[in-house]
């Protein structure tokens, strides 16, 4: 499928499913982030929003291996042992598909690592003494101390507790006399509950220091195996990564693959994948001049018809038989920047069987490789 450019010329062109979520990113974020794909790149699929976000998702969803019943959200209880074993499963099965991948994009292989940081200690009051986790009047503080390598880039940051009654809990970023709310979470029911730290975390490894936290479960709220958790890869390797992910070269104006990020995280319905967060999806785009990276002999040929159509034309036009308004469209277009190669994107979801499990699958053709001109 290609998609006409604000130009008149060729975009891109992008599998249906993957277009959809790159339009509906684009309107997310608003014309200007969506660079090229704002409201008037492709007006029909825009009509109806709603719709298209229900297509999108039942696409996506399909492409999972999912037909029947969704994991319900509201009912997901995955335990640190659990998110440990899954995490550490999927980042092993990303990097054997990297193994297998032989390509320019590859010689940088993803180096992501997880980090698992657990409690110190409880504390019922502020000077320290401690009164056990069910001291009724105070809130139960729990401390934890995020210690990542100086320079990581990080992918994910959370707190995961088991509180056992309902009730809030809070978690805050604490320094010598001071603290701020990072995140909260009301509890309806006893379960596993994650908070979310990354920006935080972000912000202390680019600084070098680790992130010292606070988790304070509301008085009579019994939680249990606070850990703090982190994805992160160091700092010097994901740049070049993210470097590598473009093979255009200086002239970018040809044929080529560009990076396209799309983050998971905020499309809503997809609340249930835990991995990737986010991922670069790669774009097509560029011109066809004749001749440029041909798909095969079908892209020769069209390439071969539209130039004899365009010198006829101007001819045509030469001899002055052209009038207003009579521009007829090109019977041939020119050959499109469309993905060569494709590649399955691993992703780790919540078992919709059993909201305590996770559960990991591949989804295939996510990820564009290289571009030719078809
Ligand atoms: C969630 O899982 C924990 C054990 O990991 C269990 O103690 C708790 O009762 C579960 N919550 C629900 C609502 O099943």
């Amino acid at each position: 499928m290609c998609i006409p450019g604000r130009g008149g010329g060729v975009m891109g062109c992008l599998p249906l499913p993957l277009l959809l979520l790159v339009v509906d990113l684009a309107l997310a974020l608003g014309p200007a982030a969506g660079s090229g794909y704002g409201p008037d790149a492709d007006m029909d699929t825009l009509q109806d929003t709603e719709d298209q976000d229900a297509l999108l998702s039942q696409d996506l969803i399909r492409a999972m291996g999912l037909t029947g019943r969704l994991p319900d959200v509201s009912k997901v209880n995955i335990s640190q042992e659990e998110w440990t074993r899954g995490h550490e499963q999927y980042l092993a099965s990303v990097a054997a598909q990297q193994a297998s991948e032989l390509d320019a994009l590859d010689a940088h292989p993803d180096r992501r690592k997880l980090y698992t940081f657990h409690s110190a200690g409880h504390h019922a009051d502020a000077r320290g003494r401690h009164r056990g986790p069910r001291s009724p009047r105070r809130p139960v503080r729990t401390f934890l101390r995020m210690d990542l390598p100086a320079d990581s880039v990080l992918d994910d940051a959370e707190v995961r507790v088991l509180v056992q009654q309902p009730g809030t809990v809070r978690v805050f970023e604490v320094w010598r006399g001071g603290r701020r709310l990072l995140a909260e979470h009301e509890a309806t029911w006893p379960g596993w509950k994650r908070l979310e730290v990354l920006e935080a975390a972000q912000r202390a490894a680019a600084r070098g220091a680790p992130l010292l936290l606070e988790l304070r479960c509301a008085p009579g709220v019994r939680c249990e195996g606070a850990a703090a958790n982190a994805i992160a890869e160091p700092g010097a390797h994901a740049r070049a990564r993210r470097a590598a992910r473009s093979d255009c070269g200086r002239d970018g104006t040809k044929c080529c693959r560009q990076a396209l990020q799309v983050d998971l995280r905020q499309i809503p319905g997809m609340e249930f994948i835990l991995q990737p967060g986010s991922f670069d999806a790669g774009v097509c785009r560029g011109r066809c001049p004749p001749r440029y990276h041909p798909a095969n002999h079908h892209s020769l040929i069209q390439g071969l018809l539209r130039r004899r159509e365009q010198r006829e034309a101007r001819q045509h036009d030469g001899q002055g038989q052209a009038q207003h308004g009579d521009k007829r469209a090109p019977r041939v277009p020119r050959p499109c920047c469309a993905p060569a190669r494709l590649e399955p994107l691993e992703i780790l979801r919540v078992d919709e069987n059993d909201p305590t499990k996770l559960k990991r699958a591949p989804m295939s053709a996510m990820r564009v490789v290289s571009c030719s001109c078809a």
